[in-house]
């Protein structure tokens, strides 16, 4: 019997829309989507340095969030052609954008029952707005007046938000956010982000690397460059951590280690943090994780794997430097506290003899003290001595 083919069909238009549009981690993935798009209109446009601006207003009786650009606005047709295009994105091809899938805009599911792209192209006194609804199958096209834009641009108002998300988009949770998802555009100057709320304003600015830069060739593949911005920092935090970003300097996942193969040394040594950034990695559609696909996946752990020498020799190196400048500093501290002790010593014979000035007594206390404290517990090198010298120190500073 000859085989039929059955052409796939969405039987439910409006669940297919629900479902697509609720399906991140976090609901700052969620509104991520939109600063990815006004990211997307700049780079197009190649308008390096513009201002994204995210605007949350969260209490009141209509709380909302809006994400406003002066990119170049969509006409009324393409606003049209925009809802009827899901899932067929414009920009697939172009390697300087973030959206593949014509499915960003569904993200306000998440956040909101409802979606305005407000927009206004030059050379048009004209406001056009799109409304999506949550879990709908149409959508409402027609002039804006009462938010008018007075310059060409777009803003997307997401209203009628859920009250959990409301706890979770303060104004300096998705500047963090932002700051760690956007560091490599941000770095880059492709464009500024402001958070607004209420009369607070705040830029976001990207993450200061800590520690000494490892120098590391740039990786040249058939899928783009890796690059690779990597720093050691003496001692463990476990904040500390290498980000993977992806196209369009957009952060993919916020720790190396959550890769099974790099949760190991250097990676997880609380010394290592920056970022790898290759444009030819794949995020999955849940947008918090990489795809492992056949062809660049595995040249990413390929030259991932080939720095490790170079980061494992810096972390000794820079261990070996805290080691030494810790036996630096106990040794003059020692001297310190030591002298601290000859001058109590003969501080108290001065006070027997009447001539002791207490105010000095106690400036001197406190500059032990100090120099104690300024000694980890925990380090190597204090010795069992320490607290003896302490012990010694303190009567006589009394
Ligand atoms: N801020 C914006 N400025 C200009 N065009 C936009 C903006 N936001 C969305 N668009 C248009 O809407 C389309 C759909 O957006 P989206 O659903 O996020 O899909 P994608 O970004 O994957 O193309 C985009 O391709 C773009 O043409
Ligand atoms: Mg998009």
């Amino acid at each position: 019997m000859a085989t039929e083919k059955v052409r796939l069909r969405i039987g439910s238009l409006a669940k297919a829309v629900l479902v697509t549009g609720q399906a991140y981690q976090d609901p700052k993935d969620a509104l991520n989507e939109f600063v990815s798009n006004a990211a997307d209109e700049y780079a197009e446009a190649d308008r390096p340095g513009e201002r994204i601006r995210v605007i949350l207003r969260r209490k009141g009786r209509y709380p909302v969030v809006a994400v406003d650009d002066d990119g170049r606005g969509m006409t009324p047709d393409r606003l049209r052609e925009v809802a009827r295009n899901l899932f067929k994105s414009v920009k697939v091809d172009d390697e300087r954008t973030l959206g593949e899938k014509a499915i960003g805009l569904l993200a306000f599911q998440q956040l909101g029952a409802r979606c305005d792209i407000v927009s206004r192209v030059s050379g048009s006194s004209e406001t056009w707005l799109l409304r999506l609804h949550r879990g709908a199958a149409t959508a409402e096209l027609r002039p804006e007046k009462r938010r008018a834009r007075a310059t060409p641009g777009t803003t997307v108002y997401v209203a009628e938000l859920d009250r959990e998300i409301l706890r979770s988009i303060t104004q300096r949770k998705v500047v963090d956010y932002l700051r760690r998802r956007r560091a490599a555009a941000l770095e880059a100057g492709e464009y500024v982000i402001e958070v607004q709320e209420g009369r607070a304003v705040e830029l976001v600015t990207p993450e200061q690397p800590e520690g000494i830069a490892v120098r590391l060739a740039p990786q040249r593949t058939l899928w783009g460059t890796i690059e690779f911005s990597l720093f050691v920092a003496p001692g463990k935090d476990g904040s500390r951590r290498v980000t993977v970003a992806g196209r369009a300097g957009t952060t993919i996942i916020d720790s190396i280690c959550e890769l099974d193969e790099f949760d190991t040394e250097p990676w997880n040594s609380g010394q290592v943090s920056g970022r790898v950034v290759f444009p030819g990695l794949q995020q999955t559609a849940g947008r918090r994780a990489i795809l492992r696909d056949d062809n660049a996946y595995p040249l990413f752990t390929e030259a991932v794997r080939a720095t490790e020498p170079a980061l494992r020799a810096m972390c000794e190196r820079v261990n070996e430097e805290v080691d030494r400048a810790t036996a630096d500093r106990l040794s003059d501290t020692l001297r310190r506290v030591f002298g601290a002790v000859a001058a109590g010593v003969a501080q108290r014979r001065r006070h027997r003899s009447g001539a002791a000035a207490r105010g000095s007594q106690a400036g001197r206390s406190g500059s032990v003290a100090r120099a104690i404290t300024r000694l980890q517990p925990g380090d190597a090198r204090s010795g069992p001595h320490l607290p003896i010298a302490v012990d010694r120190a303190r009567p006589g500073s009394r």
